[in-house]
């Protein structure tokens, strides 16, 4: 599910083509007609399905519509790259366990929106990107991996973005990629992974 730019996406068809990991995206979905990502996504021949949120009378009607569409097409896995709306609780307990999003930040720090921004104006040391599992509560559901870089005191919100960008294209794909190879559920709220609960998320560093 996307609204914009789509280069995750693409991190994803990429792999995908380059059998990086054994997968069929079956459909994107979008709640923008003019995301580039849809673009990306007939370029590479997977259907698109575009939902106007205008012509739904309310927030619910126009989940329950997004959750059809889901259900048809019956996949493992719903994946959240860059999609820029938050979705309700009913949609993500119907769903709940099957939803991954990418999130601009070392969650939890810096959970909703300008995490670039942000990161530089707290201070902080490091700044990255997670993969996580998406429960009701914004940004809060458990992080499957993260990528992690230095600030550096020349960045600014565009190097940082692009630097991070890099990482979330590794992440999302190892993520998507240990999911074909490993039993990997949400239980709870914690992460099970082959069995045992994952205690911490698995962290790749920039350099690495
Ligand atoms: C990414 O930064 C992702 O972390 C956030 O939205 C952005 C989407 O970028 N959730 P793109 O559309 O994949 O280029």
């Amino acid at each position: 599910m996307i609204s914009g730019e789509g280069t995750n996406l693409q991190a994803l068809i990429n792999a995908q083509i380059e059998k990086k990991i054994n997968t069929e995206i079956l459909a994107v979905i979008s709640d923008n007609e003019h995301a580039t990502g849809l673009n990306r996504a007939k370029k590479a021949n997977i259907p698109c399905i575009y939902l106007n949120r205008d012509l739904f009378s309310s927030k619910e009607e126009f989940e329950t519509e997004i959750s059809k569409n889901i259900i048809e097409l019956d996949p493992d896995l719903i994946i959240l790259a860059g999609f820029m709306r938050v979705l309700g609780k009913n949609f993500i307990n119907k769903l709940k366990g099957k939803i991954i999003n990418i999130h601009p930040s070392l969650l939890p720090a810096l959970k909703g929106l300008n995490t670039h921004e942000r990161a530089i104006d707290s201070g902080n040391f490091f700044h990255g990107a997670s993969v996580h599992f998406v429960i009701a509560e914004l940004d809060s559901g458990p992080s499957i991996m993260q990528y992690k870089i230095a600030i550096k005191k020349d960045d600014n919100k565009r190097t940082l973005k692009n630097r991070v960008h890099k990482g979330e294209y590794l992440i999302l794909v190892e993520t998507v990629k240990l999911f074909t190879m490993k039993n990997l559920k949400l239980d709870n709220n914690s992460i099970i992974i082959n069995g045992e609960i994952m205690k911490n998320p698995i962290l790749y560093e920039e350099d690495f």
